[in-house]
């Protein structure tokens, strides 16, 4: 089988961009296959840590080619400030970087329109990164938004203009105190796009196709997590596109009958930023402990991401509706320390116990059920081999292993690269 999958299996923020990193030395083009600079996938190697935004996370590698899939959206702002950072490393973007000519458009006046609909939300508001990316889907299912291969045309500025003057009557029509300067952010989006078009542009179906064809190995690279797909996420606190399985066939035009390997990623326990329900969060030491021992802040927008024990019943429909093959654990280390580690193995659900994820799971009408696990007091940063593992961690894993019917391939200890044990 030609291409593997790489997906995140809760809310997002697993470490995607890490694995993906680790496993590029096996590949030879990775493709990213849909959201847009809403993500942020960091990396961490020789010291220094990098957060990649839109650019597939395999870009530091020589073997391997990074294909920015037609599933994602585009923001040329957000991508020339990753262009600039990547300068200083020295690389062959122009033959390492292929961008999909039919990936959208993330026009400044989305951003604008993702900042008004949530105002006019309120306390409904879906807690969006706010880079456009609700606006930019809606623009592309509607059949009205701008594309990669759009700025091939001699006219492309006047299918701008259009598009922004019709974003202009919608954000007054939410009626909510937005302050801007459209002519700035214009100059800006124009001096971008100069920059991207000097990239390379490719029908990357037809690039995918044939990459297949000589028996390239090719990893998808998911974006945001399954409970955060538009169709099976915590709707409406989602984001806008396929975060699972399916969005990897769509987003890169490569058939399912040649998907191979499906790793999902989970981390140890449970976060989530941004509103929207989350049965297994804890508003208490714990969760601050796990927070702050995690670092976790979102690598877009800097908010404190909202932490939790693990929920397994949300961990098991992830692999369910992804078909995942391999696991991998993320952040065992920021659990080191714990006496006791929970588990969320059910739901109390309107007064029953199930074992499936409801249609609806705030919180009042979900209970999460937990199982006790004796903690890990080690440090395991420092371990490289699976037999250094503690016993009561091995507990941990065997455990789901049990429950998931999944391996466990990778145990991550850490950030850097090389804090990544092989099972
Ligand atoms: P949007 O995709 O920016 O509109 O955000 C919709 C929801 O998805 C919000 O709750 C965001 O916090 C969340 N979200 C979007 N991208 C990511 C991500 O990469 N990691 C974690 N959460 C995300």
């Amino acid at each position: 089988m030609a291409v593997d999958l790489l997906l995140g299996l809760q809310w997002g923020d697993e470490g995607k961009g890490k694995i993906v990193d680790v496993l590029t030395k096996n590949y030879d083009i990775i493709a990213r296959f849909q959201g847009g600079p809403n993500a942020g996938h960091t990396l961490e190697f020789d010291g220094i840590k990098h957060v990649l935004h839109t650019i597939p996370s395999g870009i530091f590698h020589d073997n391997a080619i990074n294909v920015v899939g037609n599933g994602v959206v585009i923001d040329p702002v957000i991508f020339k400030k990753e262009l600039d950072n990547l300068k200083k490393f020295d690389l062959d973007i122009k033959s390492k970087l292929l961008i999909s000519r039919k990936a959208h458009l993330i026009l400044p006046t989305h951003r604008l329109l993702d900042a008004a609909s949530e105002a006019s939300k309120g306390k409904a508001k879906i807690g969006s990164t706010l880079k456009g990316i609700g606006p930019t889907y809606m623009d592309k299912t509607g059949r009205n938004g701008m594309r990669i291969g759009d700025l091939e045309l001699d006219n492309w500025k006047d299918k701008y203009r259009a598009l922004a003057d019709k974003h202009e009557t919608m954000i007054d029509f939410h009626n909510v105190d937005i302050q801007y300067d459209l002519q700035e952010l214009e100059t800006e989006f124009c001096n971008a796009i100069k920059e991207l078009k000097e990239l390379t542009f490719i029908d990357s179906e037809e690039y995918l196709y044939q990459a297949q064809k000589e028996g390239k190995k090719i990893l998808a690279e998911g974006a945001q997590g399954s409970l955060l797909d538009i169709d099976f996420g915590t709707y409406p606190y989602v984001t806008s596109s396929n975060t699972t399985a399916a969005g990897a066939c769509t987003g890169l035009g490569v058939p399912p009958g040649n998907i191979g390997g499906v790793f999902g990623i989970f981390k140890a326990y449970t976060t989530r930023v941004g509103s929207g329900p989350f049965p297994t969060e804890l508003e208490d030491e714990i969760g601050e402990t796990m927070g702050r021992v995690g670092n976790e802040f979102g690598a877009t927008t800097g908010r404190p991401r909202r932490c939790g024990w693990l929920d397994l019943v949300a961990l098991k429909y992830a692999v369910r509706i992804n078909g995942v093959s391999e696991l991998m654990m993320m952040k065992a280390d920021v659990l080191s320390g714990f006496k006791t580690i929970k588990i969320c193995t059910a739901y109390k659900y309107k007064g029953e116990k199930v074992s499936h994820l409801p249609y609806n799971i705030e919180a009042k009408n979900v209970t999460p059920v937990y199982k006790e696990m004796k903690g890990w007091e080690k440090d395991l940063t420092k371990m490289t081999k699976a037999d250094q593992l503690p016993e009561t961690l091995n507990d941990y894993i065997d455990y789901l292993e049990e429950e998931l019917e999944i391996p466990i391939k990778i145990v991550s200890v850490g950030p850097d690269r090389k804090q990544t044990i092989h099972r």
